[in-house]
């Protein structure tokens, strides 16, 4: 094996240790059953994902309450869930001495309608999106809430969780000024924003132990006129560097109606690497980012120009689950980004989500559709979900 820097191994402040510093970042891949529980081509997908070599694997959008869902194709941990199948996910994200974390999520103004209850800091009457706002217990709830997930979490077998606080989903809501227009603790300047995150590591952090990694995926900004920006960011982290977390993973963009297309936008990367150099001057908790990753040097270099102490990859690890372990062996390999003209919103996104239904053996082959066609079939898949997830947890 080739030491690239990206073979060394990291220890968390909690004392665990990743064996390298290559991650696969969170992705939502839509393989739960509909009831919200892992399939077997999840976790044979995970399995090889383990094999593929990177040290830490994040499952995206995972979720204890089901009417904030992302998709039906999310997980949904609880009391009553099949626990038996998480244990098995669990145990294939461990094989090859990897890390499998839980990312949880909770999707407030986003929640999916036909399934869910959108809500969020504020009430939100836009034409493309509406939601309530969340009263004050509510609020106080919501800590408790990811603290029993978390709790479950490491009891069913798994070795960390990441707090959802990025690209627009509820916490990132609650982070930025655009969608937070509170006039109470949780609304107004840097410190109140980030204030209900804080409150929910620190209850997670008191539900899971000293020795388990919590870690938070933060954007460095939303791309959104009024919303988060860079200056914020920073100061948020620097709040975030008094808490008990042990990784953060510093991304960008958002989900809602008229953010900026991250993925269709920015054809070249790494997208974050300058934010993360000044996010150094703000935290010293150990910093993943992630974002346009496409080459073994790009990866290499933002380890050692001190950019990031793990470098997270999405689109890279689909189109080859087993780049990490390509890369640590020293071969030339770098994956072929296939590029989409007139790729329709979440059409891209759609495209990559029904390539790992094609690993996962419950999706055609992929590589000669469309984007267009990919969003239809990955459509018409979350549409025959509907029922399953209602009949479950209406
Ligand atoms: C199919 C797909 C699903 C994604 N789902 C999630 C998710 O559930 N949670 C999350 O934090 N990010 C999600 N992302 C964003 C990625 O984690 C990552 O931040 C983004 O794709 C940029 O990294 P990349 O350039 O390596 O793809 C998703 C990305 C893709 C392509």
């Amino acid at each position: 094996m080739t030491d690239t820097g990206l073979s060394s191994s990291l220890t968390l402040p909690c004392g665990v240790v990743l064996k390298n510093r290559c991650a696969k970042s969170a992705m939502s891949d839509s393989l739960g059953d509909g009831r919200g529980n892992p399939t077997d081509g999840q976790v044979a997908l995970y399995s090889r994902w383990a094999y593929g070599g990177a040290g830490l694997l994040i499952v995206g959008e995972v979720h204890g309450d089901p009417q904030y869902l992302e998709k039906p194709g999310n997980l949904v941990m609880r009391s009553d869930s099949d626990h038996r199948r998480f244990r098995e996910l669990a145990a294939a994200g461990r094989e090859n001495n990897a890390h499998l974390w839980l990312q949880l999520g909770h999707a407030g103004a986003l929640a999916y309608p036909p399934c869910g209850r959108p809500v969020g800091p504020s009430a939100l009457d836009l034409p493309e999106l509406s939601c309530d706002a969340m009263t004050l217990p509510e609020i106080a709830n919501l800590p408790g809430f990811f603290a029993e997930t978390a709790r479950l979490a490491r009891e069913l077998g798994f070795g960390g969780v990441q707090l959802h606080a990025a690209h627009g989903f509820l916490l990132s809501q609650f982070l930025s000024p655009r969608f937070n227009l509170r006039g109470d603790a949780y609304g107004g300047g840097v410190a109140n924003r980030v204030r209900l995150l804080v409150e929910v590591i620190e209850q997670v952090r008191a539900a899971v132990g000293p020795d388990f990694p919590v870690a938070i995926k933060l954007n460095s900004s939303d791309g959104i006129e009024g919303g988060l920006g860079a200056e914020d960011a920073l100061q948020m982290l620097r709040i975030l560097d008094q808490t008990s977390v042990d990784l953060i993973e510093i991304s960008g963009g958002s989900y809602f109606p008229g953010a900026q297309k991250q993925l269709a936008q920015r054809r070249s990367g790494p997208y974050f690497t300058e934010f993360t150099l000044d996010a150094r001057n703000c935290t010293e908790k150990p910093l993943m980012v992630t974002g346009g990753f496409k080459t073994r040097e790009q990866a290499e270099l933002a380890l050692e120009s001190g950019a990031a102490d793990i470098v997270g990859m999405a689109r890279a690890l689909v189109l080859n689950p087993e780049l990490p372990q390509d890369w640590m062996e020293g071969k030339a390999v770098q994956p072929e980004f296939p590029v989409f003209s007139e790729a329709p919103e979440g059409g891209v996104t759609a495209w990559y989500t029904m390539k790992l239904a094609e690993y996962a053996g419950c999706g055609p082959r992929v590589d000669t559709i469309l984007a267009r066609q990919a969003l239809e079939l990955y459509d018409q898949r979350d549409q025959d979900r509907v029922r399953l997830w209602n009949e479950r947890f209406l």
